[in-house]
């Protein structure tokens, strides 16, 4: 499994490029800048080589984080990734004071929604007609975790890649 990692400001580029390759509404390089810069948004990324295949941006603001989107290129998904890139992220936000997660997903999404109950987020509410869709406005699932929890479970080596 190649090693997840905190991304620099230089890689946000790559960021960028794979946002717009797997969502119809991308954020800009602007947008990460921004975010990089204010010390908020912190992105983990996986590369495979040289090439950026996984994705987490996070909002962090201690005492709560919210995972604001994540992607692993379509030939790399069910290897685990996924769940290395949320962890990672959770553990992140537990070293630096973080006790809440929230995210958001279309209700939709199977493979979101199992990745994260699978790692002990819990539905706590819906937002109605969160994501336009053509063939009709979807709800949103919102969901939370103490990433505490994760950490914990995970034991000391949990912060190594802080
Ligand atoms: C959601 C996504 C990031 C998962 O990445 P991934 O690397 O394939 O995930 P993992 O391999 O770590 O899978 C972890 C668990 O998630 C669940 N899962 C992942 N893909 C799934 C699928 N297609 N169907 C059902 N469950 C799935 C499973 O429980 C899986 O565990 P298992 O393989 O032991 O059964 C990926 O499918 C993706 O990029 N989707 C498009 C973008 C997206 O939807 N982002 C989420 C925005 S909230």
């Amino acid at each position: 499994m190649p090693c997840v990692l905190l991304l620099s400001r230089d890689e946000l580029p790559d960021v960028v490029s794979l946002e717009a390759e797997l969502f119809p509404d991308p954020w800009s390089l602007g947008q990460f800048q921004n975010g990089h810069d204010q010390g908020t948004c912190r992105i983990h990324g996986v590369r495979d080589h040289m090439t950026l295949v996984g994705y987490i941006s996070c909002q962090v603001l201690p005492p709560e984080m919210e995972i604001l989107n994540m992607a692993v290129l379509p030939g790399f998904r069910r290897r685990g990734m996924g769940r290395e890139l949320v962890t990672a992220a959770m553990d992140h936000g537990s070293a630096l004071g973080v006790v809440v997660c929230h995210l958001e997903v279309d209700e939709t999404n199977i493979a979101a929604l199992h990745l994260y109950t699978s790692l002990g987020f819990s539905r706590i509410g819906r937002r109605r007609g969160y994501y336009p869709h053509p063939e009709g406005a979807r709800d949103a699932v919102l969901m939370r975790r103490d990433p505490r929890s994760v950490a914990a479970s995970r034991g000391p080596m949990a912060f190594a890649n802080v």
